[in-house]
């Protein structure tokens, strides 16, 4: 095994991903920033340097599951303080699963600034994965803004609640394009001849097979992908072999990746559009556009046909029956233990909290404690969060998913679930009616430091006696984020096997920012010494002095 040292300096710049210009969080001048490359078994090492000025920020490693390193996991205010401005930190790890990762800010909405990138693991020498391909590319999938994080932020947080809206752009590999022409901007805010917002293309060479490595890493949008005339064969998620299937579009999550195998088969004298749309909410952000180019056809001629517009944003059972399709790979099954020790419903619902617009799970809106969870249960500081254990259920004879809340007023806290030591946990996510009649949104769930079974999807609400009969318990697929559909539900199983803190949220920013998260303590007292640099804010002050 080997070492990947890099060295971030992480900064704000002027950017124009789609031709507007703003600033945009980058690494070494780049968003999305550098792509990490590693094989199993190395360790990665990122000397960080806060650049921001005026700002904090954290880093975390979507995916990697920080065995034995949960200080890691850079999640502010659950594994570590924030990464003051000026400041640098070492961020140290083992890859230990070869597979398709992200990285990303999980400080306030920074994510959505631009601060997201790749991390590619590769099989050892010597190990053959069960799919062959002659080329391998990523590439990461985004929605854009351009209103500054602070607005937005500010709008979700005070009373005259404004909410973020529809994303101006999709961007594919961090370029899009906005209508600066009809949207009268001047030329110095937006200008479509700017080269840094000409479409990203990906050349590929006739009658070859690419596995193309996608991730999502979306603030609010789920997408749908397709490359016109092409079919994508689906092979990995999350890192985990997929059972191949074929698809003519994916819809992938916030949070999500996915490896699909593209063959180059199609008429070579011409260059092809590969797209994104909006799924799930009514869509009015344009297609996202890159260009899957032959070679040796000019990468900048756009193809004279019209983009790949995806399914119905709302064909909700569409989406559902990709989620069911997804299961382990033969010969690559990790088989879920039959049986768990405890059930964990989550009722997804948004709610008032003193005319505050907010999220919740199980009438309780996640607020971030000022000292770190890991730091305060290694160090006993009972008193930096609510200890009241946070609810295992909500009153699910009498609730009405269909309907918005009648009573929609919900109670802030930061309590957190503390499990058992290797024990087996389901988790129930349960979707309702947001606020608005008629909407239920899909929330793409992430769980840090694990990944899951995925046991079953269903619609309405999730039935304790008869459901879990029809769970999959011989191929599901592992993952560390799944959406739960509109009106449905999502059951999970993990094994609590992994000492440390771990987030569990909704991927979208401003779900997660509105209280859209729980926490999970397990095995804490088998977490090694915390090192010093994750400490400085909140009662950690002083804890460690040289
Ligand atoms: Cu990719 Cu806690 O998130
Ligand atoms: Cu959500």
């Amino acid at each position: 095994a080997r070492i990947r040292h890099y060295k971030w300096e992480v900064k704000y710049e002027f950017k124009s991903p789609d031709c507007y210009k703003k600033l945009a969080i980058t690494i070494n001048g780049r968003t999305p920033g550098p792509t990490i490359q590693a094989q199993q078994g190395d360790t990665v090492i990122v000397e960080l340097k806060n650049g921001l000025v005026t700002e904090n920020v954290a880093i975390h490693w979507h995916g990697i599951r920080q065995i034995g390193t949960p200080w890691m996991d850079g999640t502010e205010g659950v594994t570590q303080c924030p990464i003051l401005p000026g400041d640098t930190f070492i961020y140290k790890f083992v890859v230990d699963r070869p597979g398709t990762y992200l990285y990303h800010a999980h400080y306030g909405m920074q994510r959505e600034a631009g601060l997201y990138g790749a991390i590619r693991v590769l099989v050892p020498d010597g190990v053959k994965e069960p799919f062959s391909y002659d080329y391998d590319r990523s590439i990461i999938l985004n929605d854009w803004y351009h209103k500054s994080t602070f607005e937005q932020a500010a709008g979700l947080s005070s009373k005259s609640f404004v909410w973020v809206g529809e994303p101006q752009s999709l961007l594919i590999q961090g370029r899009g394009r906005f209508n600066c022409l009809a949207s009268g901007l001047q030329a110095d805010t937006c200008n479509s001849t700017n080269p840094e917002c000409s479409p990203y293309f990906l050349t590929v060479v006739p009658g070859k097979t690419y596995r193309l490595r996608i991730g999502s890493l979306t603030s609010l949008s789920a997408l749908n992908f397709a490359i016109e005339g092409h079919n994508l064969t689906v092979v990995e998620a999350d890192g985990h072999y997929v059972e191949p299937f074929v698809v003519q579009n994916l819809n992938i999550y916030s949070g999500e990746t996915y490896s699909v195998l593209v063959r180059t088969d199609q008429d070579p004298s011409r260059n092809y559009w590969a797209a994104t749309n909006v799924i799930s909410r009514n869509r009015t952000t344009p297609t996202g556009l890159a260009i899957f180019n032959y070679y040796p056809n000019h990468p900048r001629r756009s193809p004279r046909t019209a983009p790949p517009t995806g399914p119905q944003w709302n064909d909700s059972d569409y989406r559902l029956a990709q989620s069911v399709a997804i299961k382990a790979r033969q010969g690559y099954i990790i088989p879920p233990p039959l049986t768990s020790d405890r059930v964990i419903t989550l009722l997804n619902t948004q709610n008032r909290i003193d005319g505050y617009m907010r999220w919740s799970v199980n009438n309780v809106s996640f607020t971030l404690p000022h000292t770190p969870y890991l730091i305060a249960l290694k160090k006993n500081m009972t008193h930096v969060f609510d200890q009241t254990p946070a609810p295992e259920n909500y009153d699910s004879a009498s609730y009405d998913i269909f309907s918005a809340p009648k009573n929609p007023e919900a109670t802030y806290s930061n309590s957190i679930y503390r499990l058992k030591f290797n024990s087996t946990v389901d988790i129930i996510l349960q979707n309702a009616n947001s606020l608005m009649n008629n909407t239920s949104e899909t929330h793409p769930w992430h769980l840090h430091g694990h990944d899951f079974w995925v046991l079953g999807y269903g619609k309405g609400k999730f039935d304790p006696v008869n459901d879990p009969k029809k769970y999959n318990l011989v191929n599901p697929i592992m993952k560390n984020t799944v959406p739960v559909h509109s009106y449905g539900w999502t059951a999970l199983r993990f094994r609590a096997d992994n000492p440390g803190i771990w987030a569990f949220h909704c991927h979208i920013e401003s779900h997660f920012y509105m209280g859209m998260g729980v926490v999970f303590e397990e095995g804490v007292e088998r977490v090694g010494e915390l090192p010093s640099s994750i400490m400085g804010c909140g009662e950690t002050k002083g804890v460690y002095r040289p």
